[in-house]
């Protein structure tokens, strides 16, 4: 652990219709030592120091939505994909590499263990958007590793205050392993989850692997059930563990799957969020 934690520097920011007051420090360039509020463009995530340069900055920004491929739309809900490849042609590698720095500094004002000073080009980001006739606001985000030896499908997610705890964050959990399973590749969130980010994923790896056991006849194991879902077989042992299913016998483990205890932990694990329709995600895995 760190044996201090740096002063939190911008109190509040203003993005789209909402102010919000941050949580941690993040480390925006020297030139805004001096204040404690920026104004956040909503789509470009350019930030300001004053009210009126925004309102300059709204009459000339083209940006309605996050730069890269919309992969995913369903009623007003769209997800937006960035690459940073400046070598790909048909993107604008440099728009997306600012705003993808942008959406790290904004980001890390909710964040307080992840350092920003990872490269951007070794990422994927997945923006989660609610649209409207006036542009597609940003709800939150998840980030993702190019390519990863220890199969992280996840490397930071966040819901923006104003949208938090109404399934969003579930919703992004759950896209992350639709990727997955399109990759035919199990995989696990990077460590360290913060607080927050425990409570969610323990939340929907419960849920999931819980509506499998329940609806499942006969033997099932973990390898199946990690098959089915992405989650890795150490999440699902975990999981399973900690809601205490799992006993060992005769040098096995066996799960215990008496449809009481499961509703029990069901209903504790709370509401599925936002449910995704699979078949409007439009995808091809990153080479
Ligand atoms: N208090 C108690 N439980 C909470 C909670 C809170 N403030 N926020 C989330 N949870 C738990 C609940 O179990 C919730 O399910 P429920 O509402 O059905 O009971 C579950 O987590 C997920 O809620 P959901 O609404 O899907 O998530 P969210 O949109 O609020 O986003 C995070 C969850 C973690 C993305 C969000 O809290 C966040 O952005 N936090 C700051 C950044 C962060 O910590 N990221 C994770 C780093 S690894
Ligand atoms: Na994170």
């Amino acid at each position: 652990h760190e044996e201090f934690t740096k002063v939190k520097n911008i109190a509040t920011i203003e993005l789209g219709k909402y102010e919000i007051e941050t949580w941690y420090f993040s480390p925006f360039p020297p030139e805004y030592n001096d204040c404690t509020k920026l104004f956040f463009c909503e789509f470009c995530l350019n930030f300001m120091k004053r009210k009126e340069q925004l309102q300059r900055h709204m009459k000339k920004c083209d940006l309605k939505h996050p730069p890269g491929d919309e992969i995913y739309r369903h009623k007003t809900w769209s997800m937006f994909e960035l690459a940073h490849d400046v070598s790909q042609p048909y993107v604008d590698g440099k728009k997306n590499k600012i705003y993808g720095q942008n959406l790290c500094y904004l980001a890390k004002l909710f964040l307080d263990h992840k350092t920003l000073y990872y490269d951007v080009d070794l990422f994927l980001f997945y923006v989660l958007c609610e649209c409207d006739d006036r542009g597609c606001h940003m709800v939150g985000y998840f980030s993702k590793e190019k390519q990863s030896e220890e199969s992280y499908n996840l490397a930071c997610i966040l819901t923006l205050p104003p949208y938090q705890r109404k399934g969003y964050g579930k919703f992004l959990i759950a896209f992350s392993y639709e990727l997955s399973k399109k990759e035919a590749k199990v995989g696990t969130p990077e460590r360290p989850l913060s607080d927050l980010g425990l409570l969610s994923y323990r939340g929907y790896w419960t849920r999931v692997l819980l509506d499998i056991l329940k609806k499942h006849k006969g033997n099932i194991s973990i390898k199946e059930l990690s098959d089915m879902t992405a989650i890795k077989a150490e999440d699902i042992l975990a999981t399973l563990q900690s809601l205490e299913l799992i006993q060992y016998r005769k040098g096995q483990h066996v799960i215990c799957a008496d449809p009481k205890v499961l509703d029990r932990h069901l209903k504790a694990a709370g509401g599925g969020g936002l449910n995704i329709e699979v078949s409007k995600l439009i995808w091809t895995p990153y080479k």
